[in-house]
């Protein structure tokens, strides 16, 4: 039997995944995680859903080369598949907007105990916040370099709705035991002095708001590391 090698980003979305899941994994695109997760024989079943026809072929063709049972929908989101067809969601490869409108056009993770694996590609402050604010309790975050690109792997299952403060949204709200959470915060300490620098030097002097608070607090963080 033919075996797929998955790069660093999906092996650690792939390691996370529960022994025995029932999985549907939105916008598989290529299903690279479902396909190799099954032939290691990690999952019960797998649902690989894509709003596009195009990837949802590719996936097709990949269950095919690697002898995979994949169980394929051409659907938006979550919307193609039922609350008991599925015990853990992985929604990897998008931006956290997206995430956030599939999550609120289809609340049935929360309400169905679901274990949700998020990876997203951008917004994940803005990611965290909507997932506290609506119910859902952070288990895990991880992270990982790919490609030179540093990714966070937010794990979330229900719980009682809070907001957590910005330095968590921006910190992680479970990232200190993770081997890279000095690299993650080094770049956000980088993403927001440029921001900082970006408003100081603005021509309409804009207010900087609780930015330099934020910075102080992340650099706290980092220094309490050493
Ligand atoms: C960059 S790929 C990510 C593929 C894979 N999940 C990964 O992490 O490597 C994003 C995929 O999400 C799909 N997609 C975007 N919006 C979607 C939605 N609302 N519902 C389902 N699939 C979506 C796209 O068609 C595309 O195939």
């Amino acid at each position: 039997m033919k075996h797929l090698q998955l790069q660093p980003r999906l092996r650690l979305l792939a390691d996370m995944v529960p022994q025995g899941a029932r999985l549907a994994d939105i916008g598989t695109d290529h299903g690279y995680l479902p396909v190799w997760l099954m032939q290691q024989g990690r999952i019960a079943s797998a649902i690989a859903a894509d709003i596009g026809p195009e990837p949802l072929d590719h996936a097709r063709r990949t269950a095919a080369e690697y002898g995979a049972a994949l169980d394929l929908r051409l659907c938006d989101g979550l919307r193609g598949i039922a609350a008991h067809e599925a015990d853990t969601v992985v929604i990897a490869g998008m931006g956290g907007e997206t995430i956030i409108q599939i999550l609120t056009d289809s609340p049935w993770p929360r309400t169905s105990g679901c274990t949700l694996l998020l990876q997203p590609q951008t917004k994940v402050e803005l990611l965290r916040l909507w997932l506290s604010r609506n119910g859902y309790a952070c288990e895990n975050e991880r992270l990982v370099w790919d490609k030179g690109k540093l990714y966070v792997v937010v794990q979330m299952t229900a719980g009682e709705p809070f907001t957590p403060d910005e330095a968590r949204l921006y910190g992680g709200l479970h990232l200190e035991g993770d081997p890279l959470y000095g690299d993650y915060l080094v770049a956000q300490l980088h993403r927001l002095r440029r921001r900082l620098d970006g408003l100081r030097h603005s021509r309409e002097g804009e207010d900087c708001g609780t930015l330099p608070q934020l910075i102080a607090a992340l650099e706290k963080k980092k220094e309490a590391l050493k």
